[in-house]
């Protein structure tokens, strides 16, 4: 297809009510096939018919996880472009786009509740559930090592459940603050610090999409298990290296891609797992340049079915060359 062909496929694709009112809504985030006929209110075979033809002409892309696939604006230069000066220029005030919106909204509100619900109820046994898939102790010693032996200043640990990575880099930290949003999981942090004596540490009740701290004023952020429940991720880390210093460090920790389909129901999982691409397109987005990536696959000592967790290590872009090229040295050492 010359370049002339392909412009008219987008230009046809995207040159229908549906289509377009798909484009606008995936525009504010990747939501799977289900979500899309709640928001727009069609039926599940007409919503896949109008999302096929906006992937092939190359305006969407789609990524199977277990058994939803999920849906977003292709990053594709060209394309992906194309979309959004598209989405730019839907009315905004427009009687459709606005109810399309309020219920993104709600369908939104309703996963977030749902997740607010699982981690109010599972608080007392969570530290119990995350040990079920992973060998923790290993994790943790692979945490530490990755962050170094030195001092990290001020930490944060977003999404800090029951404070496990607080005690963890207690020592090593100037000042270490854990943000959860659920009023249950800081009870049994507030509980389990004290009771460690860790006096310079705290949790504050707070929301990670919206940090009540400065711009510029975190050494270290991780988020440890937490990823792979929200809705945008994506917001997340740019939330996170707003309040990094520049040459600051994030740490992540979630599960490589998987199959375990029922964490998504039972355990209020949005992703089963976080891919490479994923998880760089993410960083490259958020100003983040990836230092190194380890994958600690499965031991016995996990009690469930195992998962392999990765450890993803990246520093807010600004002074980061020579670390850079150690990275993707160790980077590649590690993938193999
Ligand atoms: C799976 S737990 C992980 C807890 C801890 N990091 C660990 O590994 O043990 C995820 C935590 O993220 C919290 N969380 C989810 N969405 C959040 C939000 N928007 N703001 C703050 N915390 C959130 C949940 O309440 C929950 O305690």
């Amino acid at each position: 297809m010359d370049s002339m062909d392909k412009f008219l496929t987008v230009l046809r694709a995207a040159g229908e009510k549906t289509r377009l009112r798909l484009l606008f809504v995936l525009s504010h985030g990747e939501l799977n096939v289900k979500e899309l006929t709640q928001i727009l209110g069609q039926s599940q075979p007409r919503i896949s018919r109008h999302l096929k033809l906006l992937c092939e002409a190359g305006l969407l892309e789609r990524h199977r996880e277990g058994s939803w696939v999920l849906f977003r604006l292709a990053d594709d230069l060209d394309a992906g472009r194309m979309a959004r000066l598209i989405v730019e220029n839907v009315p905004a005030n427009d009687k459709t786009t606005l109810r399309d919106l309020s219920r993104l909204e709600t369908v939104r509100e309703t996963r977030r509740r749902q997740a607010a619900e699982y981690f109010n109820e599972h608080a007392g046994d969570w530290d119990t559930i995350r040990s079920l898939h992973i060998d923790e102790a290993d994790v943790e010693q692979a945490m530490l090592e990755v962050l170094g032996g030195d001092r990290l200043g001020d930490l944060l640990d977003l999404g800090t459940g029951t404070g496990r990575v607080l005690e963890l880099f207690a020592e090593n930290s100037d000042s270490a603050v854990g943000i959860d949003s659920s009023h249950e999981m800081l009870t049994y942090a507030r509980a389990n610090l004290q009771k460690g004596g860790f006096g310079h540490c705290q949790v504050r009740h707070g929301d990670l999409y919206n940090l009540p701290y400065d711009n510029c004023s975190k050494d270290v952020v991780i988020f440890h298990q937490v990823l792979h429940f929200l809705d945008d991720p994506l917001a997340a880390l740019f939330e996170a290296a707003r309040v990094l210093k520049p040459g600051g460090r994030l740490l992540i920790a979630d599960f490589a891609p998987h199959e375990l389909e029922f964490l998504r129901d039972q355990h209020a999982h949005r992703r089963l797992g976080i891919s490479e691409i994923q998880m760089e397109g993410w960083f490259s987005e958020a100003g983040l340049s990836l230092v190194r990536r380890v994958a600690l696959p499965p031991s016995g000592s996990s009690q469930g079915e195992g998962l392999t967790v990765t450890l993803w290590l990246s520093v807010l872009s600004g002074e980061t060359d020579a670390l850079q090229i150690m990275t993707q040295r160790e980077e590649n050492e590690d993938v193999q």
